[in-house]
């Protein structure tokens, strides 16, 4: 069988998390292949609400395995809340949930760190959610991380040396911390993590593919945020594209079957960097108010603006996506009229290919689209789409190149039509 990915095309908080619960009865497992308690996946359903941060979003459909592979990071003490959290609502979840022995761990250092380092920026900071995800990445790649593996082999020696390397690292900044509290709940976690079943995950999906089991893989953050094709430096520090759904789970490229890219029908950002559609005007609030766009994790506001093919165009093509999908096109009921970012005039040359540079020198050129003016978060059918609507979707697609085969019209799993 072939391993599908859902990923975000824009600077995540796309709607994944949405999209993924309402897939899962599809699959056998869901697994989550990168990104870590940075992400923040919104669920509702049955007059429920639930934020995922590191548990894959397939977590509340019946008898499904969910995996956390490899090359996601784990903050155990963040891990246990969010496990709590879920059991405190009656969910149980050491049976249908595994964590691979490879995944990396967040130490409270790292979270340490992070603050350090983003303060020290003052104006130029990255804007990162704080949770340590840079510096644990960065030991990932350096050599120096420690692993959920790690745990059970002679951890307190390799503990004790990568918290004495960070704090010789945090004795360059001016920062003053407390790491006993932060240390005792970070292994109370560690404890909570232990109780679940911790496995070779690329050899277990593996052979689940080979005896048949279909595999759904959960993107985190947005292909914008990617290390290598994203807003750099403003990103995360993982390959949030196709690719990494190979290196974080440990699949084959050849065993990547469908690639669902998620949208919303306009766009958002939080954290600092380029958006070069960003409305600073009433329809920027407006997207804000009707979208709830402040952020899961944080509770920032999302900057807000209109969709940007030029960026959708490039993302598409990093991931190969075979099948769109566009969320919250709700929130633009009320507009008169929407606009669309087709290329973008740099120096006075047009071009729909994404520039190096998107801070400046450069100007969006967008076409209006009627607005379709009609509540649409009732609509349980496309027979129902009014024809302004239709042809935004038309539009997108011949844009885009690939058909839009889910539309989601409001928050609850309910609200969603897969054409
Ligand atoms: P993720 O990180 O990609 O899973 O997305 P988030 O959960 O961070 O952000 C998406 C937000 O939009 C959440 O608050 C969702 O409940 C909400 N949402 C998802 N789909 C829709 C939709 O179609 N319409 C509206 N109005 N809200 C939606
Ligand atoms: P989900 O999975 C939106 C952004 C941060 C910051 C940058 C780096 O919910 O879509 P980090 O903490 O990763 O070092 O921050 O990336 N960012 C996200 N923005 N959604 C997310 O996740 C994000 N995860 C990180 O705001 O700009
Ligand atoms: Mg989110």
């Amino acid at each position: 069988m072939k391993v599908d990915v859902l990923l975000g095309l824009q600077w995540g908080d796309e709607g994944k998390g949405k999209v993924v619960d309402v897939l899962t009865p599809k699959y056998d497992i869901v697994a989550r292949f990168q990104g870590g308690p940075n992400a923040g996946h919104t669920l509702e359903f049955e007059g429920e609400k639930y934020i995922l941060k590191s548990i894959p979003s397939g977590i509340f459909q019946e008898g499904k395995m969910n995996i956390i592979g490899n090359g996601v990071v784990i903050d155990p003490a963040l891990f246990k809340k969010e496990v709590e959290a879920l059991e405190a609502t009656g969910h149980t979840l050491t049976d249908r949930l595994s964590i691979s022995k490879k995944a990396h761990l967040i130490l409270p250092t790292h979270r340490l760190l992070d603050a350090a380092s983003e303060k020290a920026m003052g104006n130029a900071k990255i804007g990162t959610t704080g949770r340590g995800i840079g510096p644990a990445y960065t030991d990932k790649i350096s050599r120096n991380g420690l692993r959920v593996g790690d745990l059970f082999h002679n951890f307190e020696e390799k503990y004790k040396n990568a918290v004495a390397r960070h704090k010789e690292q945090l004795s360059q900044y001016q920062f003053e911390y407390d790491l006993e509290a932060l240390e005792k709940e970070w292994f109370e976690g560690v404890e909570k993590l232990k109780t679940f079943r911790i496995i070779e995950s690329e050899h277990f999906i593996n052979k689940q593919l080979a005896g048949g089991a279909k595999v759904l893989a959960e993107g985190a953050q947005g292909s914008m945020l990617d290390i290598d094709f994203g807003s750099y430096p403003f990103v995360t520090s993982s390959n949030t594209i196709c690719a990494g759904a190979c290196t974080g789970l440990g699949i084959a490229p050849n065993r990547i079957g469908e690639v669902f890219g998620i949208f919303k029908a306009y766009c958002t950002r939080v954290g600092s960097g380029p958006f070069p559609t960003e409305l600073f005007d009433e329809d920027g609030q407006l997207l804000r108010d009707n979208g709830k766009e402040y952020g899961s994790v944080t509770g920032r506001p999302r900057r807000c603006g209109w969709i940007d093919l030029v960026a959708l165009r490039y993302t598409i093509m990093l991931n190969g996506v075979t099948r769109l999908v566009m969320m919250k096109s709700d929130v633009l009921d009320s507009f008169e009229t929407i606009k669309a970012c087709v290329s973008y005039n740099v120096n006075g040359v047009e071009t729909e290919d994404l520039p190096f540079d998107i801070t400046e020198g450069f100007e969006p050129i967008y076409v209006d689209l009627p607005g379709w003016k009609t509540d649409m978060t009732k609509m349980r059918s496309e027979d129902e789409f009014p024809e302004e609507f239709n042809n935004y979707i038309s539009f997108l697609e011949e844009e885009l190149g690939v058909p839009v085969a889910i539309v989601s019209l409001g928050p609850d799993r309910a609200q969603t039509i897969i054409r």
